[in-house]
């Protein structure tokens, strides 16, 4: 049984699907593990890395995906209409697919992974169970994200965060609000609290209060009529209706004049980004104020973030990177690559040597795309081939 872990040729990524403990690790359960040459150059990951823990280097890309019953990767596999190389086509018809596939933006991928034979599996959608939590790539990837992102916002901000008393005068503390305290936000939060600001944060789900509150931040309410079903039963946010956007957009207004850094993290699966600080609300900030945009990759929650730029708009920075864990490509990957292990030793048989699946387990079920030349997950179930 050979693993194959690809370079990631996506521009701006830096993570590989690996790291010496994951390597040693999967070795371990019985596997080959193939590593293309360079493919942890941007984690500051040499081949060597790898080898010294008895991995083989293949030298290109064909080499790599050409031998491999099962491909870890972080992004989903390039293709020829986006005027790269055909990643997936490089692979053996068979084959087992593993990665932040993105399936929800990208079913026609779905299908393709399908008519070629491969068994893809999305780690995105492995369900939130306790079981699982060991394979959450959401959670390890969203956690280094939110901390990078107050990171950066104090990098941006001409002002420092902590209430600072010195001979020469005293200076206050700047004031932070998070947007959407999921996992990136919550970690945001407390990052932005070791810092020194005075934190404020809100989210449609009521239910993170009680954790907003924890981190010694508070919590800004939004009372609306329709804000009795903001969660789906998996725990994900649900697009609000009217009246809920209405008096949001009326609190932000009124938080954000005295703000000086904004993080916005909202998102809602498979569904366009909510744009939560518009223009009008840009212009009502303070000269200097800074805005991270997590959900850029979405759309953004800002209606003035651009995707990938670092922006001054009405005097306000807009800082609108798509890919946060690759700015920490070391930390992330390591994360990342234990969460694929984890994941994997569910679909290998140690002692045979080979894989073995078992199609019952519901998670195997729940991250599973495409088996036999078919779409098998039920989110794609109108979109069979
Ligand atoms: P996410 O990345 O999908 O969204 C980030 C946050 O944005 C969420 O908290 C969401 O409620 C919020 N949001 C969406 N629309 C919004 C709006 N219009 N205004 C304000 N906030 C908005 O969420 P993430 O971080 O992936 O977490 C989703 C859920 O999964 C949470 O309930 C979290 O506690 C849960 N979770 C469970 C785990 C487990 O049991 N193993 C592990 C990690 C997370």
């Amino acid at each position: 049984m050979k693993i194959g872990i690809p370079k990631e040729i996506r521009p701006g990524e830096t993570r590989v699907a690996a790291s010496s403990d994951a390597v040693k690790k999967l070795i371990a359960m019985g596997a080959e593990v193939v590593v293309e040459t360079g493919a942890g150059a941007g984690a500051s990951l040499a081949d060597d890395v790898f080898t010294d823990v008895g991995a083989t280097i293949g030298p290109d890309a064909a080499a790599v995906y050409g031998a491999a019953d099962l491909v870890l990767k972080v992004q989903r596999p390039m293709t020829a209409a986006e005027g790269g190389v055909d990643e997936a086509a490089m692979m053996k018809s068979g084959a087992t697919l593993v990665g932040l596939l993105a399936p929800l933006f990208n079913q026609e991928q779905v299908n393709d992974y399908a008519s070629r034979g491969i068994t893809a599996f999305s780690m995105e959608l492995i369900p939130r169970i306790s079981r699982a939590q060991s394979m959450d790539a959401l959670s390890s990837q969203s956690n280094i994200a939110g901390y990078k992102a107050v990171v950066e916002a104090a990098n941006a901000f001409g002002r420092i965060f902590p209430m600072m008393m010195t001979a020469a005068g005293t200076v206050p503390p700047a004031r932070a609000v998070v947007m959407g305290a999921g996992v990136a936000g919550l970690q945001a939060i407390a990052t932005a609290r070791r810092l020194g600001a005075v934190v404020s944060a809100f989210d449609v789900r009521p239910a993170v209060k009680e954790q907003v509150e924890n981190l010694g931040a508070k919590f800004i309410e939004v009372d609306a009529a329709d804000d009795q079903n903001a969660e789906t039963a998996a725990g994900y946010a649900r697009e609000m209706g009217e009246d809920y956007q209405r008096r949001q957009a009326e609190v932000l207004r009124d938080t954000l004049k005295t703000q000086d850094i904004c993080i916005t993290t909202a998102q809602i699966p498979g569904r366009p980004a909510p744009i939560l600080v518009t223009e009008e609300m840009v212009k009502g900030m303070k000269p200097g104020s800074v805005i991270v945009d997590l959900a850029v990759e979405t759309g953004g929650n800002c209606a003035l973030s651009e995707r990938d730029q670092v922006v001054v708009r009405e005097g306000v920075t807009i800082i609108g990177h798509t890919n946060w864990p690759a700015l920490v490509p070391t930390d992330t990957s390591t994360l990342y690559a234990r969460n694929l292990v984890n994941f994997v030793d569910l679909m290998i048989d140690k002692e045979a040597k080979t894989m073995s699946v078992d199609w019952d387990d519901e998670i195997i079920q729940g991250a599973l795309l495409t088996r036999d030349g078919a779409v098998v997950n039920p989110a794609f179930a109108a979109k069979e081939l």
